[in-house]
């Protein structure tokens, strides 16, 4: 309990120093699909009205072997808040670095972490980040969104809070599965859904994938493409996980795409 109320007066201080919330909407930082009031706030606070052409509108990752370090079909129990590990959010303080899911653990590859703080800081313009995952059957879907809502970006903050609560206002805009409408194909399915449900153009959308199951960057940049362009999404593959070479490659790679 002692540790909670702690936890809850660091992620008081650090919410409203850094945009001036009103406490009470405090209440409600650490709940995650539930979080409307808190999810409101921090998109008013994130609005932009120009967004910097260099970057991407939508940056999607894949999460099994790329975002994160594990493939959620190999483990079995969905996590909760009893199975954090805590230690150093590289610079930004002690948080949430792994989730224990049985005796596996499932942390964000190191590329990730780093663009998700960025991210959190207002670094890339209006960019919006999504996820694009085949996970295999419904309780991989499970432990992973039970994950995304535990993993932290810096203390307080959760890949939740900011991917789905700041990015899509609280709706889980999120494409994680295989069962339908959704198929093992996220070139017929994930990404068609996304480009429908975002209204974000396949040319302004950056996609990091693995691609060791299947070639998903390659049939994406193939099957998705907008009319006028000719072109779909930028891709990277990450066969090592997301690093923070990955990452910086695949930002480079837009903005040199946006002046050719
Ligand atoms: C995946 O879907 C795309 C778009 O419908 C299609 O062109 C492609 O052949 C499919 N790939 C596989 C491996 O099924």
């Amino acid at each position: 309990m002692m540790h909670q109320s702690l936890r809850f007066i660091k992620t008081a201080l650090l919410i409203t120093a850094t945009a001036g919330f009103s406490p009470s909407l405090i209440t409600s930082s650490r709940c995650s699909s539930s979080g409307h009031s808190m999810t409101k706030s921090f998109h008013q606070a994130s609005s932009s009205p120009h967004h910097n052409h260099h970057y991407p509108e939508l940056c999607v990752f894949d999460l099994d072997a790329c975002f994160w370090d594990q493939e959620m079909y190999t483990l079995s129990k969905i996590p909760d808040e009893t199975n954090v590990v805590k230690g150093d959010l590289i610079g930004r303080g002690q948080g949430v670095v792994g989730v224990m899911s049985g005796r596996s653990r499932i942390s964000l590859h190191k590329g990730s972490l780093v663009a998700l703080q960025a991210h959190l800081d207002g670094e890339f313009g209006g960019m919006r980040v999504c996820f694009a995952s085949s996970a295999d059957t419904p309780l991989a879907e499970k432990i992973g969104r039970a994950a995304l809502k535990l993993l932290e970006i810096v203390p307080g903050t959760t890949v939740w809070d900011l991917v789905v609560g700041r990015d899509w206002n609280g709706v889980d805009i999120n494409q994680i599965g295989r069962q339908p409408p959704l198929s093992s194909n996220k070139s017929a399915t994930h990404f068609p859904i996304l480009r429908e449900k975002t209204q974000i153009r396949y040319d302004r959308m950056l996609f990091f994938d693995d691609c060791q199951w299947g070639d998903h960057c390659g049939q994406v940049e193939r099957a998705c493409k907008e009319t006028d362009s000719g072109r779909g999404p930028v891709t990277v593959r990450t066969p090592y996980g997301l690093r923070v070479e990955e990452w910086n490659e695949g930002l480079a790679k837009y903005a040199k795409r946006v002046h050719e």
